[in-house]
């Protein structure tokens, strides 16, 4: 079992890695004080592939099934939560467990956040992409037709149990989704990108993920500076996920992810911040976490700038992560022309 601390000043908390995890369920929640009850948030297709079975928050519980899928990350789902803890008189005091991926702690964060003015909340991450991102951090929210992640509320977990079990029945899909978000990350640790994360033990991959993201996140937890950096390839994401291309929910958050960090490259070459190999160890590092950096055939630029400029991170200009000469760091004020004419040069899936 493999602990990493996230060190927010006065709230610190673990995330714990390794196989079984899901079983330090019980001593997390009925460590928090005053603790009587638990929403345990959840999707079918988790309860299916059994990971509920066994699962113990220690004290009495409802299970509140979400829908699968990135539509179910919207404002409804967090209605709908809150009117079934209302109506069963979930306190202050009690507790939401999200178990899932990504979908289940942002949906499930976020309702935790806006509860009651806010209600504490455990994230038990079922998914790669979940434990080695999603699941930290306190981000939660959920999407508007207009965007991405537009509703949204900065909310930290009690703790974070990443069991590596779980991944057992992802399929090669959602693993690759997860590997996605591994690739920003050979982009913002020590030492040269490369892809050999790969050759460690998952549980390794999972916490030197989580080590990145977890002293990013204590050192500016609200995102006033560096914590920018987490966001390395997902402006262009997540125009590519509004469904800027026009065929909404093709693409999912890590795929896109992969895509988003090519384009920073091209992007930042054109802006004559890195050169022409610094862009080729882009793509190798890209696809060798097995991803495709192409941009999916009948993307339209001009709708996907739009999509850019309401990404949460631009001011009145275009801002994205880009790398350069001091590493990833945010750039203001680049031009649209420079983007439209970056999406150009991009290869394009036929
Ligand atoms: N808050 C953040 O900091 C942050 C960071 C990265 C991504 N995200 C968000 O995360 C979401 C994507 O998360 P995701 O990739 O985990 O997708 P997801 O949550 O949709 O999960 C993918 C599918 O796998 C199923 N599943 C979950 N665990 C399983 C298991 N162990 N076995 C079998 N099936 C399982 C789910 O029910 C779902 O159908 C996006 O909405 C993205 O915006 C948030
Ligand atoms: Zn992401």
């Amino acid at each position: 079992m493999i602990v990493v601390p996230v060190e927010l000043p006065g709230r610190p908390y673990d995330v714990v890695i390794g196989a079984g995890t899901r079983h330090e369920l019980a001593p997390v929640v009925t460590g928090l004080a005053g603790v009587e009850h638990a929403a345990l948030v959840t999707q079918g297709s988790v309860a299916d592939a059994g990971w509920l079975a066994g699962l113990d928050p220690g004290v009495p519980f409802e299970v509140d099934l979400i829908e699968p899928g990135e539509g179910a990350k919207s404002f409804a789902t967090v209605e709908e939560l809150c009117r079934r803890f209302a109506r069963r008189g979930m306190s202050r005091a009690d507790v939401v467990v999200a178990v899932g991926g990504g979908v289940v702690s942002d949906v499930a964060g976020f309702a935790a956040a806006t509860y009651h003015r806010g209600v504490r909340y455990v994230n038990v991450a079922t998914t790669l992409l979940a434990q080695v991102d999603a699941a930290v951090g306190g981000k939660t929210g959920v999407n508007l037709p207009e965007g991405k992640n537009l509703l949204g509320a900065l909310w930290q977990p009690e703790a974070v149990l990443c069991d590596t079990e779980t991944l057992r029945t992802l399929d090669e899909r959602e693993w690759r989704c997860g590997r996605g978000e591994m690739a920003k990350y050979a982009f913002l640790g020590e030492g040269p990108p490369d892809a050999s994360l790969l050759e460690l033990e998952v549980a390794d991959q999972v916490a030197r993920c989580v080590g990145i993201k977890a002293a990013v996140v204590a050192m500016d937890e609200a995102e006033t500076g560096r914590r920018m950096v987490l966001n390395y390839g997902h402006t262009l994401a997540h125009a590519l996920e509004a469904g800027a291309f026009g065929r909404p929910g093709d693409l999912a958050h890590g795929e896109a992810v992969a895509i988003g960090l090519l384009f920073a490259a091209l992007l930042a070459r054109r802006l004559g911040r890195i050169d022409d190999a610094r862009v080729d160890l882009h793509r190798e590092v890209v696809v060798g976490f097995g991803l495709d950096p192409r941009l999916p055939a009948g993307s339209d630029p001009e709708a996907l700038v739009v999509a850019m400029g309401r990404d949460k991170k631009a001011r009145h200009d275009l801002t994205f992560v880009l790398d350069g000469p001091r590493g990833v760091e945010p750039v203001h004020g680049v031009a649209v022309g420079d983007v439209v004419a970056t999406l150009a040069e991009m290869e394009t899936v036929r």
